[in-house]
């Protein structure tokens, strides 16, 4: 195991004792991002219950022409939470010869397979995978993204952060990125049968999807925690208004992590992430406390998913 591995090794081991012997119990959601979650998530995004993706890519053609034309020509596109690079194939397809393309993910190897089979597709674009967590200070290699820059952060992933950790993570995007624009997606649906089968069902995927964390804390971490006696359940909670992720514990049992008793009682869970929904004019509001102005809004008509373009 190299010295980088071991590091973070060592910080996911500290995250799930220190989440795991809390209460509620919690475990961060960076890490339901390995390669299977990444692909078990890119299946998610195309079941029919998963209305997102299908939102935000009606939206996405008209926005990335507009868009285009308000960035101007040779722009690099810094993607944070790249997965699987399929929605920038829209902008760039849209953009006025864009100059490089970024694409910055937790997911070592998913990332590197996505960018090595967008790369052919777009001879004249400079590509480069960044392995990165964007939860802390990010900094990209040097040249690898000329100005103008266009920051892009698709799929609503901005509502896995509560609003303080939200802001604080468009300031470090701003320190990230200095001087540009910034297209972000964010998702104000409150409809609950339409919450529950996208982020509770979507065909069983999303229990996999979760479930797959435990089976990686006992693959990395030599944990012992017994899959079989955990369900996934959606939980819809209000201030703010949010969508947890819950894996529940059917039976009362105690397990092994780093030396460590991890005990359950039965239907005790381990919060493994948050959606936050965030409506248009809130959000806005969000992006102006990070030093971000809002540029132009699109909003879908169908769920209310909105884009945002942003400028710093
Ligand atoms: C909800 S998916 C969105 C994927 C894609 N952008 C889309 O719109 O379909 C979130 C992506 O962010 C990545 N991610 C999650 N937490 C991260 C972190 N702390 N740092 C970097 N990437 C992260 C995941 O690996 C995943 O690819």
């Amino acid at each position: 195991m190299s010295g980088a591995d071991e590091d973070e090794r060592a910080e996911f081991l500290r995250d799930a004792l220190a989440g795991l012997s809390g209460r509620p119990k919690t475990l961060p959601g960076k890490y339901l991002w390995d390669e299977t979650g990444s692909d078990l998530f890119d299946r998610i995004c195309s079941h029919p219950d998963y209305y997102p993706t299908r939102r935000e890519m009606t939206l996405l053609p008209r926005v990335a022409r507009e868009v285009a034309a308000l960035v101007g020509s040779r722009v690099s596109v810094v993607e944070f939470g790249s997965g699987a690079s399929r929605k920038i194939r829209t902008l760039l397809d849209a953009l006025d010869a864009p100059a490089a393309y970024v694409a910055l993910d937790i997911s070592k190897a998913y990332l590197e397979a996505a960018v090595a089979r967008l790369a052919p597709d777009y001879p004249g674009v400079a590509m480069t995978p960044v392995c990165a967590d964007y939860s802390k200070p990010v900094q990209l290699p040097h040249g690898a993204a000329p100005r103008p820059l266009l920051g892009f952060f698709p799929g609503t992933t901005i509502g896995n952060f509560a609003p303080e950790q939200a802001r604080n993570f468009l300031e470090r995007a701003r320190e990230t990125l200095g001087p540009s624009h910034f297209l972000i997606g964010a998702d104000p649906t409150r409809d609950a049968p339409r919450l529950g089968r996208a982020y509770g069902a979507a065909g069983g995927l999303m229990g996999d999807f979760h479930l797959n964390l435990i089976a990686r804390m006992n693959r990395e971490l030599g944990s012992d925690f017994d899959r079989t006696n955990f369900r996934h359940e959606a939980r819809l909670c209000d201030d703010p208004f949010r969508v947890e992720a819950h894996l529940v514990a059917s039976a009362p049992a105690r397990y092994r992590l780093g030396g460590q008793t991890i005990a359950f009682e039965a239907g005790e869970s381990i919060r493994t992430d948050t959606s936050h929904k965030y409506a248009p004019e809130a959000f806005q509001t969000l992006a102006a406390s990070a030093g971000w102005e809002p540029v132009r809004l699109w909003v879908d008509d169908d769920s209310g998913f909105s884009l945002h373009l942003l400028k710093a």
